[in-house]
């Protein structure tokens, strides 16, 4: 088992598998784009495999696959197919922008894919546009209707920005009254690719759900265990919706999650700054003893929160990564 010094067990394993993508959200890069790890750096599949392998028999039983967009690095799939054959991996989730998803979801349902996270942040065509700087909605909007008429569970994350999608927020919780589909309104954070913006959220979820409810009754959902989500439901409707307070940073106290970053760094809080590189290890010959007792001896010194996180990274750098380079 993996278990940090605050007693938190860790079963939960956020993997990016690039850090390419071929949009370019404005609250995740610059227009030019973000400068991309030389191919070499990133971890290769097969090294992804082993981590996956080893961890899942340390009680990591639920994966999340990210990027950048996962579906742009090549070999994606007969990753993911090998990955499904962990027996003790008993979860597999993928966080996508949903350009090149479409054809792929009737074997992402064969390989048992539990869920699919859909990065929609507006449901008009130029203001998704606008946010996106690429004009693929039709696409993502194809891929939607594919996937909740699939076997696979629909997300739909919509970071909530001021000037740019606040009349989304009525339109998408109008997509939970037909679909069986979970909306996740999401704070944005300051992980945009530049030393910009940063300590402060127009939109925080208390706002959020103050916001939504001057227009609806809505009922509090009881949040599964571990959830970043607080989740609910308008009356009568099929779906559900959540917030997520990725700023506020309400859901550190039970945090069960460690990241991987495309070049195989390991993250203990979205908000540190990489604590130690795992593709260092294992390209130093490390044994699979030796690399587990590395997750151990790391996890032995986790911060606390994200604040404390935020606070030690500040006395080396403030926070200028995109969170193509973490992992979405
Ligand atoms: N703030 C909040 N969420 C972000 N994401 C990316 N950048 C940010 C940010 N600055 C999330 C989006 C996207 C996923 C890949 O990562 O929800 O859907
Ligand atoms: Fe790409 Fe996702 Fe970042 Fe948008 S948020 S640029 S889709 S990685």
């Amino acid at each position: 088992m993996l278990v940090d010094n605050h007693g938190r067990t860790i079963n939960y394993l956020r993997l990016a598998v690039t850090d390419r993508c071929n949009l370019r959200c404005f609250y995740c890069m610059p227009e030019n784009g973000i400068k991309y790890v030389d191919r070499k750096d990133l971890l290769s599949f097969e090294e992804m495999y082993r981590i996956i392998n080893v961890l899942s028999n340390e009680g990591i039983s639920k994966i999340r696959i990210t990027g950048g967009e996962p579906f742009v690095r090549k070999g994606i799939m007969e990753f993911l197919e090998k990955v499904s054959k962990i027996n003790k991996i008993e979860e597999i989730n993928i966080t996508t922008n949903g350009t090149f998803t479409e054809d792929k979801i009737a074997h992402l349902e064969d390989l048992g894919i539990k869920s699919i996270n859909l990065s929609l942040d507006s449901l008009d065509k130029q203001r998704f546009f606008d946010i996106t700087r690429r004009d693929v909605f039709d696409d993502v909007m194809a891929t939607y209707a594919k996937l909740v008429s699939s076997s696979i569970q629909v997300k739909i994350n919509m970071v909530v920005m001021d000037g740019r999608n606040i009349e989304d927020i009525q339109p998408m919780l109008e997509l939970t009254k037909k679909d069986d589909v979970s909306v996740r309104f999401i704070e944005e954070m300051p992980f945009n690719g530049t030393s910009g913006q940063g300590n402060k959220t127009l939109w925080p979820m208390k706002k959020i759900v103050s916001t939504i409810s001057e227009k609806y009754q809505i009922e509090k959902l009881v949040d599964p265990p571990f959830s970043t989500s607080s989740n609910y439901r308008i009356a009568g409707y099929k779906g559900s919706f959540g917030i997520i307070a990725a700023y506020t940073r309400t859901f550190c106290g039970s945090c069960n999650r460690i990241r991987l970053t495309p070049q195989g760094t390991l993250k203990t809080c979205l908000y540190d700054n990489g604590v130690i590189s795992v593709r260092d290890v294992l390209r130093s010959g490390a044994t699979d003893l030796e690399v587990v007792n590395h997750f151990k001896d790391t996890l032995n010194k986790r911060v606390k929160d994200g604040f404390e996180a935020e606070k030690n990274r500040d006395l080396n750098s403030p926070i200028s990564e995109s969170m193509a380079t973490i992992g979405g």
